[in-house]
Formats: structure tokens, C-alpha cells, sequence
């Protein structure tokens, strides 16, 4: 078990976030290193799957979860989603990453890669740019099935690789990327992670059907999916790219503003312009809270 101060002393030797083999520190995470062994990865944090460490346990818990929450998305996933959701293959087993990356490459060009865990943001973006999506390895405990803290391979896998055969995604997934990059170098990456939070993670989006989850925390949870899309709590505000990056986000309980799109398309073009100039306007602007309303949203 590596201590926090040691990955910290160890990340200011290295700023740029290369794996030392020690436990990263991590964006929005508190005292407690993540769990995963950072010492069997790479470089730039890829690591095997070592898809043969699995116990049948853990596959078993796999499907478990895979099966509930399946029987949970129609109407409350987008179909974009649904569609893809069957290019996970069997949920008998967790999936073999090299197989799944095949499928990926032919798709859309992107794989996936093996992870220790949360990584630093500039690994986790150059990843990204370069159309490799990082997924954890390990699975949660037994005891975690209703909710765990860290991302482990159901949420990445289930949650994340789907809409990565969607071609319009896909190519949002990689300018995110390229523009985490961008943002490290402007000192911008929490305004950024706040882009990545209400589309990536807790996105909506509003269709002819009516609303449909995109968010892959929504989607691999097993109560968020169903409070997003229809719980009178939570309020549900038209998509805002300034908006978005003032504001602030909760990371243990369920989020009390979810921002809708209309398309996979509206969100690459509202997002495809320079952000250097965004992010000088929204340096002005104070920060908003995850629960504030503006007299300027647009209210679903
Ligand atoms: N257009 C953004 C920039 O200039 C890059 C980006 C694209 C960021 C898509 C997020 C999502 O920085
Ligand atoms: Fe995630």
C-alpha cells in the first residue's frame, strides 16, 4: 500500500503524469489511494487485463450486474446505446479487452485499453486522443454490487464502451481528448472535467420519445438511471457550454442538475470551437452550484 504523500512527491517529480509505479493522485478523490496496482503499469498507465486473474466469482458478478441493469434501459437509454449494448458479447464472462478492441477498431477506430485505475487527467487525455478508451480492470467486491467508489471494469466497460461505436461519439470522445491536452496547458482542466461530468458521466438527452440517458454513470447505476430520466427531484436544464463549466458537481449522491443535449451532433458542434477564449470568459464568472438555477435555463 503506497501512502498519499509518497504518489504525491512522486507526481511533482514527474508533472507530467507519468506512471512511476506508484498510486496516482486523483482528480475529486479523498484520503484513500485508489486500490488498483500501479506498479504493473506502463508508461503512460496501460497495463494487461490478465483476464486469466479473474475468479469465477467475479465473473458471476459480472453478469449480475450486467443483467440488472440491462433489464432496466428501455425507455430510459438512448437508443444509440441500446443498439450497442450487444457488441459487449456474452455477459456469461467479462469481456476479453482484445477482442473487444477488434470489433472497436473495425467500428469506429477506437480500443480499448487496460488500466490500474484512475489515472492523472493529462494520462487519461492523451489516451483518449489517440482513440484508446482506458478501462479498469479489476471488478468491484461482492459487498460493493449496489455502489462502488472508484470506476471498475462493469462501470467502464458497460457504462463507457457502447456509445464508443457510435461514430459521432466516438469522434466527441477523441476532441475531448485533444482538448484535455490543451486545457492542462491553459490551466483549465476543471472547467473541463465539468464538460466530461455532465455529458460523459450524467448526460442526458432529449429525443422524440422523450428523455433518454447517455451518461455512463447513469447508465451503470442501478438507481440513478431511473431518478435522472423520471424523478421529479433532479432538475433537468437545456445543454449550456458556459453554464456547464461554472458549475460545480456532487460526487456521492445522485446529481441534482442533469444538462440536456438534443443530439450527439449538437454536442460535437457546441463543442468543436476554440475554448481559450471560453475559458477566459468563464475565469471571470463565479462558480455556480450543483444545484443553482439561473434565470437563463432552459428547463426541461
Ligand atoms: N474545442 C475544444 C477546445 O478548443 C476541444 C474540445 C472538443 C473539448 C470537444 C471538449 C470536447 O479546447
Ligand atoms: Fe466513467
Amino acid at each position: 500500500m503506497v501512502a498519499l504523500t509518497d504518489a504525491t512527491s512522486a507526481l511533482d517529480i514527474d508533472p507530467r503524469g507519468v506512471n512511476s509505479g506508484v498510486a496516482p493522485v486523483t482528480y475529486g478523490h479523498g484520503e484513500r489511494p485508489p486500490r488498483g496496482d500501479y506498479a504493473q503499469a506502463r508508461g503512460d498507465y496501460t497495463c494487461e487485463q490478465d483476464w486469466a486473474g479473474y475468479s469465477a466469482a467475479d465473473h458471476d458478478l459480472y453478469r449480475r450486474l450486467y443483467e440488472r441493469q440491462v433489464a432496466q434501459l428501455k425507455g430510459l437509454a438512448c437508443n444509440e446505446f441500446i443498439d450497442a449494448i450487444g457488441q459487449l458479447g456474452s455477459p456469461a464472462q467479462i469481456p476479453r479487452f482484445d477482442a473487444l478492441s477488434e470489433k472497436l477498431r473495425r467500428a469506429t477506430g477506437w480500443q480499448v485499453v487496460a488500466v490500474p485505475g484512475l489515472i492523472p487527467e493529462e494520462a487519461f487525455f492523451s489516451l483518449l486522443s489517440q482513440r484508446r478508451f482506458p478501462v479498469t480492470g479489476w471488478i468491484r467486491k461482492p459487498e460493493e454490487f449496489d455502489y462502488v467508489v472508484e470506476p471498475d471494469v462493469f462501470h467502464d466497460l458497460f457504462g463507457h464502451v457502447p456509445l464508443l461505436f457510435n461514430p459521432m461519439f466516438a469522434d466527441y470522445m477523441q476532441a475531448y481528448g485533444a482538448g484535455g491536452l490543451k486545457a492542462s496547458r491553459l490551466e483549465s482542466c476543471e472547467n473541463l472535467a465539468r464538460l466530461y461530468w455532465y455529458t460523459v458521466e450524467f448526460g442526458l438527452m432529449d429525443t422524440p420519445a422523450g428523455l433518454r440517458a447517455y451518461g455512463a454513470g447513469i447508465l451503470s447505476s442501478a438507481g440513478e438511471l431511473r431518478h435522472s430520466v423520471l424523478s421529479s427531484e433532479p432538475q433537468r436544464l437545456g445543454f449550456d457550454l458556459e453554464r456547464i463549466m461554472r458549475t460545480r458537481y456532487k460526487i456521492d449522491s445522485y446529481q441534482s442538475t442533469y444538462f440536456v443535449i438534443n443530439s450527439f451532433k449538437q454536442l460535437f458542434d457546441a463543442t468543436a470551437p476554440d475554448f481559450e477564449p471560453i475559458y477566459e470568459r468563464v475565469a471571470d464568472l463565479h462558480e455556480l452550484l450543483a444545484d443553482e438555477r439561473l434565470p437563463t435555463d432552459r428547463v426541461f
